[in-house]
């Protein structure tokens, strides 16, 4: 099965924005070892990260018809902003897990709120870039727990 991680504003910069919060693994480290983890598993991967609302729509909506069949989503600041997003993934129905870096309900009163959680299958945060680690194993669970077909060997 194919698995999709998306990834919001700024975590491009991830490795020396605020350290302090969201730690010093790059962006790149972090997908590198979601694509292997997937691999190891025999499913297929899939991942960007973009700036742009309108991008993370238009990706949300083409996995509708390119087998995916969950996503990994931290949405970042979008999270606390985006109906657009929210929307795209109501309407494609792909199953997701969202995941933050941060643990937001222990930071400003603004973040507390997300336009995803109450449509995700779980929320993963706090844990810095383990959150990821976490959320790739939920992620694997699920499929298996699913029986959805693996890549065949080649
Ligand atoms: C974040 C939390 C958001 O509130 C923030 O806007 C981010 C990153 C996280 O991973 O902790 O950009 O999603």
């Amino acid at each position: 099965a194919k698995l999709l991680v998306l990834n919001g504003p700024n975590l491009n910069l991830l490795g020396d924005r605020e350290p302090g919060i969201y730690g010093r693994t790059t962006l790149a480290q972090i997908d590198g070892a979601l694509r292997a983890g997937t691999e190891r598993a025999g499913h297929q991967y899939d991942s960007l990260q973009s700036n742009a609302e309108h991008v993370l729509v238009d990706r949300v909506q083409a996995a509708r018809h390119d087998g995916t069949a969950l996503i990994l989503i931290n949405p970042a600041a979008f999270t606390h902003t985006s109906v657009a997003l929210r929307d795209a993934l109501a309407a494609v129905d792909i199953p997701f897990i969202e995941v933050h870096l941060s643990n937001p309900h222990a930071r400003e009163p603004f973040r507390r709120h997300s336009y995803f959680s109450d449509l995700a299958l779980g929320v993963i945060a706090g844990f810095g870039e383990n959150s990821y680690r976490f959320a790739l194993d939920a992620a694997l669970a699920w499929l298996d727990s699913h029986a959805v077909s693996k890549t065949k060997p080649s």
